[in-house]
């Protein structure tokens, strides 16, 4: 595993970020547009929030969180994107910016008044990214879209209430042992 910093992505930091989706998504292969795309989503901030993964002064990777639906008081949110490049991955940064992001998008929702409710990922029938999603949001596949992009793809839902509440009896159940 390799240790990385997490953080909100500055506005200059968009090229560093263009450059690992380019290296990642064949939609922003072009490293113009992949910019033109992460400037409008930077610009639309609460909305879409993007974290930076940093090791020593290099971006390695990136994720991009985006709110649908309003600004709920039972959020739900979107996994829009996440990458990493190439030659550090299968090392633990997608599973530290996940969750470390998901970490501070809570902490921004109870500062509003908000808790999530949902958290939705989209990703590739065949992408091992699911791994990633199982492991760190306790994300399930609820359904397949066929030919989204380049194929067929799964939508993955992450029900937080539920775990919220079973949490909660988890814990009730421990109390009442003692
Ligand atoms: C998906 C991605 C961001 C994961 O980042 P990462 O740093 O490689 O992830 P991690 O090293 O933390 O691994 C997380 C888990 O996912 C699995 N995994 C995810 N993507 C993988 C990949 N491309 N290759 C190998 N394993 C992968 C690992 O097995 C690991 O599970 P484990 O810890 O139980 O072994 C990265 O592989 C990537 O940038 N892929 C290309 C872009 C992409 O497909 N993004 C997702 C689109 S929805």
């Amino acid at each position: 595993m390799i240790k990385v910093a997490i953080s909100k992505m500055k506005r200059e930091q968009i090229p560093a970020v263009a450059r690992v989706a380019s290296a990642s998504f064949s939609g922003l292969k072009d490293l113009k547009i992949a910019k033109k795309w992460i400037d409008c989503n930077f610009n639309a901030f609460p909305r879409m929030f993007y974290f930076v993964a940093k090791l020593k002064e290099e971006i390695v990777g990136y994720v991009l969180w985006m709110e649908k639906g309003g600004f709920r008081e039972r959020a739900v949110i979107e996994l829009e994107q996440i990458a990493v490049l190439p030659e550090y991955r299968g090392k633990g940064i997608g599973t530290q910016l996940t969750e470390k992001s998901l970490c501070e998008i809570k902490k921004y929702l109870k500062k509003r008044g908000s808790v999530l409710k949902i958290i939705e990922v989209t990703t590739g029938t065949e992408n091992k990214a699911q791994r990633l999603y199982k492991k760190t949001l306790n994300a399930k596949v609820e359904c397949t879209v066929k030919d989204l992009f380049r194929g067929d793809e799964v939508i993955m839902i992450s029900r937080q209430e539920k775990l919220r509440q079973e949490k909660l009896r988890q814990e009730k159940l421990r109390q009442e042992k003692k």
